[in-house]
């Protein structure tokens, strides 16, 4: 039962992890999966729980990612997950109901993948239902002045989309995306493995490689650096394992990198010149998951020429941006929606 609406919820529902912050606070951070009881219908678990059981269910549990390149899939999937992720992460004075309500979504998005965002933000029943394109919450996650008139590059590399914006006065003066981001460069690792090792491995040990062996810039990528994978052999069937190194993790690595280059490139030829000219000073800032990958400032500084700045916290600025916004929704009125 509603009393007094009184909480303020940030929302970053993200292909791959949903992070959920009121103004002060991060409340949660999880990722993006459901596991459902298929005879029951019944949700078994969720975020953190769903992970861990991962590509280790039977079949009667079928695991749910409801996003897919960054947009919602299955709008039903969504909105039971949100809705036990809000009671996951409520606090008292949330649960109260929610005076502000603002959700980030990408900017590359249809009105009907936007109408599907707000189906799932109204079983909230907020007093104000907002939502912000993610690359903008972004900027000012990480702390950019973007009602300036000077140009800025932000590069978001999340889980199921890249998206490149140029920002100049609280808007997009330029803009590309691709959809080539977390689940392609998994998918990537997968098949090269099956590929050149005849070995089967699951999407999480190939997430799992990426994060700990994944590099971007071949000259500083060893090749004595690596481990041990555990998989099936194709051939035998039969548990195997194999060694792989740095440098080869990087090798596969670098053709879906030159498809978000290509994004970058083409964001760029969009900008209007006087901006493409600030941008030479004020540099490319590169956030998501993927800003932490090993040689990404220095593959991007060589060919784009501009100074990288790698996001220090790159999973949270679009959460961070719009619990910025929370706190003083006026003052960006222009930008939500
Ligand atoms: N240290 C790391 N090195 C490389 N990749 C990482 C690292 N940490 C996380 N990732 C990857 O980042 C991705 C998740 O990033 P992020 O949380 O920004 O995506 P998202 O917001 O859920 O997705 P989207 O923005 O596309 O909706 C995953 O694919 C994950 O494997
Ligand atoms: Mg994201």
């Amino acid at each position: 039962m509603l009393f007094s609406r009184s909480g303020n919820l940030a929302i970053d529902l993200g292909n791959t992890n949903t992070l959920l912050r009121d103004q002060h606070h991060l409340l949660l951070s999880e990722p993006s999966v459901l596991i459902v009881d298929e005879d029951s219908h019944r949700i078994e678990a969720v975020g953190e729980q769903a992970y861990a059981m991962l590509e280790k269910t039977h079949h009667h549990l079928k695991p749910i990612r409801p996003l897919r390149g960054g947009v919602i899939s299955d709008g039903e999937s969504a909105k039971q997950m949100m809705r036990a992720l809000v009671r996951k992460a409520s606090r008292p004075s949330l649960l109260r109901g929610f005076q502000f309500l603002i959700s980030g979504v990408p900017y590359d998005t249809t009105p009907v993948e936007k109408r599907a965002l707000r189906d799932i933000l109204d079983q909230f029943s907020a007093r104000h239902t907002h939502l912000v394109h993610e690359p903008l919450a972004a900027a000012l996650g990480m702390g950019l002045n973007i009602q300036e008139p000077e140009g800025k590059l932000v590069v978001d590399i999340g889980g199921g989309i890249t998206e490149v914006v140029v920002i100049s006065l609280s808007g997009v003066a330029a803009f590309q995306s691709v959809r080539v981001a977390g689940d392609t460069l998994d998918e990537e690792i997968q098949d090269y493995f099956r590929r050149e090792h005849h070995l089967a491995i699951g999407l999480k040990t190939a997430e799992q490689l990426k994060i700990e062996l994944g590099c971007v810039y071949e000259p500083i990528a060893s090749s004595t650096i690596g481990r041990q994978v555990k998989g099936k052999d194709l051939r035998e069937g039969i548990p195997s394992t194999r060694w792989v190194s740095e440098a080869e993790i990087s090798r596969v690595l670098d053709r879906p990198f030159r498809q978000i280059e290509s994004c970058i490139h083409q964001s760029l030829e969009a900008c209007p010149p006087e901006l493409a000219g600030d941008l030479y000073r004020t540099g490319m800032f590169v956030t998501g998951g993927h800003a932490r990958l090993k040689g990404l400032a220095e593959r991007f500084h060589k060919l784009f020429q501009i100074p990288v700045h790698v996001d220090p916290q790159a999973l949270l600025s679009v959460s961070k941006g719009i619990a910025h916004i929370l706190n003083r929704p006026a003052a960006f009125r222009s930008m939500l929606m």
